[in-house]
């Protein structure tokens, strides 16, 4: 990455008149959370994209519940990186103004950030299939937890494919993406509707993106800087040049 890419970028977060983020699973590799599409994404020779839907869990709920309780078991292991952890200060100095992610993983809220929008749910957070009972782990699950109002199955609270973000929630990203003027992209393939669109739509009004990536992504070709390298790395060093 060559060094005035750095410098620049620095100089436009720093005078960012609106610093927005979105983030993958990229940012937490460094915390040993596995992404989903890179070679340490797959479980039981299952990838994500396999147990992640409504007709996974339909057909067989022990199963996916063996994948998020296994998820779930990695993660209370894990803990933030010095990627999340600058991302959460500069929320606390007023640099960052919200932190969109993608990750159910709820490490950002663990490294201090609270202005976070968790567009894909929450690993911790579980719903009941019958009714409007809405709950929350503080450990992995024990089996198929099954709701304390009405007995039924519970299902973790993330979005699966196919299914639509919560309306609330979208509003609020939407609200940010128009107020925008520096999207940071962090660790995301790219591949993920709605998701992979927020950038774009900064830029269609006029805004920067800065993608911090080990790799190039579908998003590369759009963005004005790529910063190549692991994000728990770099962006630290971002923020030493601020
Ligand atoms: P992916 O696994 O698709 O992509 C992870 C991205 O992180 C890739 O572009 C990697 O190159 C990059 N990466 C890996 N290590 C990194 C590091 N140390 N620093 C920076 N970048 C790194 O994960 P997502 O893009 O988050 O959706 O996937 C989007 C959605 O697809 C997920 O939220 C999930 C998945 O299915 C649902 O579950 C609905």
């Amino acid at each position: 990455m060559p060094e005035e890419d750095l410098q620049e970028a620095a100089e436009l977060v720093a005078n960012a008149k609106y610093l927005i983020a979105l983030t993958g699973a990229g940012v937490s590799k460094e915390s040993n959370v596995p992404t989903f599409r890179g070679e340490d994404g797959l479980w039981r020779n299952y990838n994500a994209m396999e147990l992640a839907t409504p007709a996974a869990f339909a057909n067989d709920p022990k199963l996916v519940w063996e994948w998020y309780i296994w998820r779930q078991g990695l993660i209370a292991e894990c803990e933030p990186n010095p990627g999340h952890l600058t991302l959460a200060k500069w929320e606390e100095t007023g640099l960052l103004k919200s932190l969109i992610t993608q990750n159910v993983d709820g490490l950002h809220r663990r490294a201090g950030s609270s202005n976070v929008l968790e567009v894909h749910g929450n690993l911790w957070a579980l719903k009941c299939l019958s009714c409007d009972y809405h709950g929350r782990l503080s450990a992995p699950a024990e089996g198929i937890p099954e709701c304390p109002d009405c007995d039924s199955m519970l299902r973790p609270n993330v979005v699966w494919f196919g299914e639509s973000l919560d309306s609330e929630v979208m509003a609020r990203v939407y609200a940010e993406l128009e107020k925008a003027t520096v999207c940071l992209v962090i660790g995301t393939s790219g591949v993920v509707q709605p998701a992979a669109m927020f950038p774009i739509m900064v830029k269609q009004r006029g805004g920067t993106i800065i993608e911090f990536n080990v790799e190039e992504s579908r998003l590369t070709r759009s963005v004005d800087y790529h910063i190549q390298g692991p994000s728990g790395e770099t962006l630290p060093a971002l923020d030493s040049l601020i």
